[in-house]
């Protein structure tokens, strides 16, 4: 017979059997026999501090962790501040009076966190990275990401293997850049890791940016909006493009590619549509992949982020040490953060079925086919 006990959450003991296996037992801080009992202690609340609802991942993220926290008997306080640098502070600062045990945190702009971290850790709240550096400040416990340059390599590896560069085709092939937003770390990570393969091809005249914006500072695009891009895209169409066709355009993000498909239509360009990268598997983006007018995107998958992230988060609130993999590349301007990375995967229409739809991410009628 099981007795309820007051301030326990209930849960079903299938959840908390899910909540066990799901972090190896231990992390459940041995109380694992008891927990199937009478349900997992109340943990207190965990702020989770998410961007914006406008890229359909970060919404997937801020789900999947809640509901992992809420397995483990968590208490999470979701919320989003619509691409606004200041409601996100905001939003950090009442988790932080609220008491909350930890909070973590996607960034909108990495480099604006840093008072109100000071404050958290003035209260003893452990401040996790999610998915994006936060920059500038000590007060960083641990990051959870991607492999960032990775990302970047996929991209402008499937440009040089689509273009048959790879296998020394000499072009010359026309190609244009675009990069994330200049005030995410990752759009920085992102853009070298492009670079490192496409400098070479760059270098010989076998690729070739017409518009000359080559530079960083010249290509980014602000909170990623796809709005931006396709008005830049427009710009160079109307402009150093109007005679020339594109071969490729490297972009970092499904919002934007979809930004600079829509400038190529709207110019009279959708019939033969350059080789257009892309990151995140957006349902919208992978229909336009299977429709071939996106070639290539980028997929992570935000479940098991946000598995790192809350196990993390958790061993951190027992008093154990998270597993990191990477202590070396993510220095934030005051010291390197200990980082567990995940592996991107690259997609395109000849495995997006096997990857995203065998792998449980969409399912077949979502995908439309
Ligand atoms: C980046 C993230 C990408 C993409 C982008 C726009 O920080 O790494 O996966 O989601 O933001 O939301």
């Amino acid at each position: 017979m099981t007795r309820k006990r007051p301030g326990r959450h209930r849960l079903p003991a299938i959840a908390v059997l899910l909540a066990v296996a799901l972090l190896g037992g231990a992390a459940c801080g041995g109380d694992a026999q008891e927990a199937l009992v009478a349900g997992p202690p109340d943990r207190g609340a965990v702020g989770l501090a998410m961007p914006t609802k406008t890229s359909e991942r970060w919404v997937a993220d801020g789900e999947n962790m809640r509901k992992q926290f809420e397995l483990l008997g968590y208490r999470p306080e979701l919320a989003y501040a619509d691409n606004d640098i200041a409601a996100q502070v905001a939003q950090i600062e009442a988790m932080i009076k609220n008491g909350d045990k930890a909070v973590i945190i996607a960034a909108i702009d990495g480099t604006a966190l840093k008072e109100v971290l000071a404050k958290a850790t003035a209260a003893h709240i452990p401040v996790f990275a999610y998915d994006r550096l936060i920059r500038d400040s000590p007060d960083i416990a641990y990051y959870a990401t991607f492999d960032n340059f990775k990302v970047g390599v996929q991209q402008a590896s499937y440009i040089a293997e689509a273009l048959g560069l790879a296998r020394g085709a000499r072009g010359p092939f026309t190609i244009e850049l675009f990069a994330g937003s200049a005030d995410d770390n990752n759009a920085t990570f992102f853009f070298n890791g492009a670079m490192s393969v496409l400098k070479p091809y760059l270098a010989s005249g076998a690729l070739v940016v017409r518009s000359g914006e080559t530079a960083f500072t010249q290509v980014t695009t602000q909170r990623w909006d796809g709005d931006i891009a396709k008005q830049r895209m427009q710009r160079l169409l109307a402009g150093p493009l109007a005679a020339v066709h594109v071969d490729a355009v490297l972009s970092p993000y499904d919002g934007i590619s979809r930004g600079i498909i829509d400038a190529l239509k709207a110019a009279g360009r959708g019939g033969r549509l350059p080789v257009v990268t892309g990151q995140d598997a957006e349902l919208e983006s992978v229909k336009l992949i299977m429709a071939g007018q996106q070639s290539q995107t980028v997929y992570k998958d935000t479940r098991e982020l946000a598995k790192v992230a809350v196990q993390m988060t958790n061993a951190v609130l027992t008093g154990g040490s998270p597993e990191v993999n990477d202590t070396s590349q993510y220095d934030n301007g005051v010291k390197v953060v200990p980082t567990f990375l995940l592996q991107p995967v690259s997609v395109d229409r000849s495995n997006y079925r096997r990857v995203l739809v065998d792998g449980g991410y969409y399912t077949a009628s979502q995908i439309g086919g």
